[in-house]
């Protein structure tokens, strides 16, 4: 008791001093010097506490647990050996209970020590059962981009990829850095693939008229158009398009699923989605839709008409023109799905269809003389273009991407898929989101506990 009650003096007496010395260096000194003063009491302070604060107490580090490792590569899992462990750990902690048919060994990732290049695509298989489809993972990012995009595969990988172990390509117009690569390569459970987007595909094009451009992102600056005056953000937007789907290290794949940095899964995925697009025959999917800032697109669906009046044997027959036009087409409405999230099929952004519509909106220079995006590109390409039933909306993938959520409608799927998100921010039903429009299309009817969240 008289112990405890010398500390809480102790801690007082820190802290006031703490402040007073905040005042005094506050006034007579850089920010830096502030800092250091700052962190020598705190480390003066530390001392007091040693050996009764494990934080503080860094003379006698007790070892780190291994992690248990359900992470079974098969070209390594059959050695048996510990590496890198002290025999006596396996002493202390009894091996975790594995699943059947998996290694009880502990043994380091090993493509934290080769760069992704030594996992066999579709042999790997962590947990689930079953085949695996020609699928990847697909990221554009910059070396800088390296904690943001990390925070989402982790995300990823916990709700889903760990179970399945599928492939995971970076594009970057730059090559990516050692950081980078390390550190997703470690995160992610398949191969990681890094690829540098050639120059053909990141730039101007030859037709663009770049005074021109530059005048309309001069406009847009002015006018305060998020993005607007930015060269990149439209060579990003182009390349989502047009390109990514044709980099050689996304020839290898039938379908991808792209993620952004800063994403959050907050359910299970409980299921395989690319066995789903697959069996199910889906070319497309999403799981925020809204409706596009008209300021970036005036002249998109002008485009788009001349296009279908080009190539009219390209539009599918039940598609989902009325879910994007009121008035059968005269007008875009502006709904879009909102593309930083897609699981789709690559054979289709790469069939004639497709690359017929992408170069013939990428001729009249849209991209550059306004902003177009991808997602209304995308959107109005699979609106048009596929049938309606090969869209599939995801209510079960629970999704967010600043400022927007997708939290499933329905308190049983997300209990069952153990979701973390707030259903009060799920944007669904909101004004600005086309999913009703989406279910009105379809004559669906929607889930209950909608209007509740309108
Ligand atoms: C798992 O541990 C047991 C007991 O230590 C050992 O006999 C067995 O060979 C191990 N299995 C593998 C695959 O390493
Ligand atoms: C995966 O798909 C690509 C693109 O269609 C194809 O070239 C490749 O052979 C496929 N791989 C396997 C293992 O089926
Ligand atoms: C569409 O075609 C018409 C007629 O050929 C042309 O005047 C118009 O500029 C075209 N629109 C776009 C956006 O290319």
């Amino acid at each position: 008791m008289a112990g405890s009650t010398r500390y809480i003096r102790y801690i007082l007496l820190a802290f006031v001093t703490l402040v007073v010395i905040f005042f005094i260096s506050s006034s007579s000194s850089t920010v830096d010097d502030r800092v250091k003063s700052a962190t020598d009491l705190l480390k003066k302070q530390g001392s007091l506490f040693k050996g009764h604060s494990p934080s503080s107490d860094s003379t006698s580090p007790s070892p780190p647990k291994p992690p248990p490792r359900f992470h079974s590569d098969e070209e390594h899992d059959t050695s048996g050996q510990v590496l890198g462990n002290p025999p006596s750990l396996s002493e202390e902690s009894p091996p975790e209970p594995m699943p059947s048919g998996h290694s009880n060994a502990t043994s380091p990732n090993p493509s934290s020590q080769k760069l992704g290049t030594n996992k066999q695509p579709f042999t790997h298989n962590p947990v689930a059962p079953g085949e695996r489809m020609n699928a990847t993972f697909v990221t554009l990012a910059r070396n800088s981009d390296v904690w943001e995009i990390s925070r989402s595969i982790r995300q990823v990988e916990d709700r889903f990829n760990r179970n399945y172990g599928y492939d995971w390509v970076f594009l970057n117009d730059d090559e990516f850095d050692d950081t980078f690569k390390k550190v997703t390569t470690t995160l992610t459970s398949g191969r990681a693939r890094y690829g540098k987007i050639g120059e053909d595909h990141w730039g101007f094009p030859s037709w663009i008229d770049q005074e021109k451009a530059a005048t309309v992102r001069e406009e847009m600056r002015e006018k305060k158009i998020i993005y607007g005056d930015s060269i990149s953000y439209r060579h990003m937007c182009r390349y989502e398009s047009g390109f990514f789907f044709r980099h050689p290290l996304m020839m290898e794949y039938e379908y991808y699923w792209r993620v952004e940095p800063s994403i959050e899964l907050f359910c299970d995925v409980s299921y395989d989605p690319f066995k789903y697009m697959a069996e199910n025959n889906k070319k497309y999917s999403f799981v925020l839709s809204l409706y596009e800032y008209r300021e970036t697109i005036p002249t998109l669906w002008d485009s788009v008409k001349n296009f279908t009046q080009s190539f009219p044997q390209h539009i599918a027959k039940d598609n989902a023109l009325w879910w994007i036009s009121e008035d059968e087409g005269k007008n875009y409405n502006n709904c879009h799905f909102w593309s930083n999230f897609e699981i789709g099929s690559l054979e289709w952004l790469r069939s004639d269809a497709y690359i017929d519509y992408f170069t013939h909106l990428d001729k009249d220079g849209g991209f550059f003389y306004e902003r177009w995006g991808d997602a209304p590109v995308h959107s109005i390409a699979a609106a048009l273009m596929l049938p309606k039933d090969e869209i599939h909306f995801f209510n079960d993938i629970a999704y967010y991407h600043v400022p927007f959520t997708h939290c499933p409608t329905g308190e049983q799927t997300r209990l069952d898929l153990k979701c973390h998100c707030d259903p009060s921010h799920n944007f669904d039903w909101n004004g600005y989101s086309c999913l009703a429009r989406w279910y009105d299309m379809n004559d669906w009817e929607k889930p209950e506990g909608w209007q509740d969240e309108q």
